[in-house]
């Protein structure tokens, strides 16, 4: 079986194509309901990586030259967390149970070594069973285990979200909220950057994995990348008036992956020495009543929560947010891979 690695950075339309379809195949097994990614799209993500993502492809072909099988490697140019390589490992339904997604496993321990790289980190859901029990077969534990869970905007209870937003100012006296549509403005994104890394405080269950310290460059490239791909960002920042303090944030986004129909919402945070006012439904209730406005043809949001974040799930369950998706995070030593497939 052959393995060949991929570039990235210089594919044709014909190659974007044939990678794309590859992976609407397993998008149509994991999320049937979900429109298929367009072309156009997979050439921006293709094309407008963020800087500090290191990324590698490989492929696997059949004996008539089908692409069959793929693996994603990947880490971050970051301050922290440099001992993590994200790894995804990707074969057709037809191909599974013949060892394919175990040589894969040998080529991303070879770039892990390149790359000097000590812990793999991967994520599967259940709607593809098999996802969970390779990982457990090449003995991966779960580091964190949660679910994407998703609000139906139909069945959303209005009159009680207006409340929360009406109470908001009541509950948190002293501090106001902020939106920001577009790209951060330039004297705000700071701050911005900033407030981000009370994500930190969100429970990471058993990852052997630090803080993750954000930059503004960073924050540039996604927007850069999600605009492109015609996205729509809503984020609210919560603001203690008088110190001028971002305190807390919230942020969505519109049609990332081509869900034209779907709103992700990304982070909720709210600064330790500011939790108790409420701000957390402040913030989120009014990013809800902002979708039901201003996107009136939005199906659902999504989200992904672990399962300990009971704070967080709080407040989601109250809003009308169901388990989706079971998604377990699983990690395992580059050695303890490479144990395993040394054994096959
Ligand atoms: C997970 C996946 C990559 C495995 O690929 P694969 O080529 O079938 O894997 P292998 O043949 O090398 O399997 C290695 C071992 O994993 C275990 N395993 C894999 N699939 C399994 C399944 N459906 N049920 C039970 N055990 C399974 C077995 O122990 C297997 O060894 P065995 O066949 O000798 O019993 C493939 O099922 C897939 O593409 N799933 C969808 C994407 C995904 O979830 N990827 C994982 C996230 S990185």
């Amino acid at each position: 079986m052959r393995v060949d690695e991929i570039d990235v950075g210089s594919l044709t339309d014909a190659e974007i194509h044939e990678l794309n379809a590859f992976a609407n195949v397993l998008r149509e097994e994991s999320h049937p309901e979900d429109p298929l990614l367009p072309d156009e799209i997979a050439r921006v993500q293709y094309r407008t990586m963020p800087s500090h993502v290191v990324l590698r492809e490989f492929t696997v072909r059949s004996p008539d030259g089908t692409l069959i099988a793929r693996l994603s490697t990947d880490w971050e140019r970051a301050e922290n967390n440099q001992h993590l390589m994200g790894f995804q490992i990707e074969v057709s339904p037809a191909h599974r149970r013949q060892g394919i997604g175990t040589a894969l496993l040998r080529t991303a321990i070879a770039a892990a070594d390149e790359a000097g790289k000590t812990l793999f980190v991967a994520r599967t859901q259940d709607r593809v069973p098999a996802g969970e029990h390779f990982a457990a077969a090449i003995g991966a534990e779960r580091g964190m285990v949660g679910h994407t869970n998703r609000l139906v905007l139909a069945d959303v209870d209005r009159a009680m979200v207006e409340r929360w937003v009406a109470e908001g100012p009541e509950r948190a006296p002293g501090y106001s909220l902020i939106a920001v549509d577009g790209p951060a403005p330039g004297d705000l994104i700071d701050q911005m950057v900033d407030v981000l890394h009370v994500m930190n405080t969100a429970p990471i269950e058993n990852l052997q994995v630090d803080d993750d310290i954000f930059t503004v460059e960073e924050m540039r490239d996604f927007e850069k990348l999600l605009f492109a791909e015609g996205a729509q960002r809503r984020y609210l920042a919560a603001r203690h008036d008088a110190t001028g303090e971002l305190v807390g944030f919230t942020e969505m986004w519109r049609g990332q992956n081509g869900l034209r129909d779907t709103v992700s919402q990304w982070g909720t945070a709210v600064r330790p020495a500011h939790r108790g006012h409420a701000l957390g439904k402040w913030l989120k209730g009014t990013n809800v009543l902002r979708v039901l406005d201003e996107w009136p043809d939005v199906v659902d949001i999504r989200t992904h929560n672990a399962d300990s974040n009971e704070p967080m799930l709080g407040i989601n369950h109250a809003l009308g947010f169901k388990p989706y998706t079971v998604d377990i995070n699983w990690q395992i030593a580059v050695d303890a891979a490479r144990k395993y497939v040394d054994a096959r």
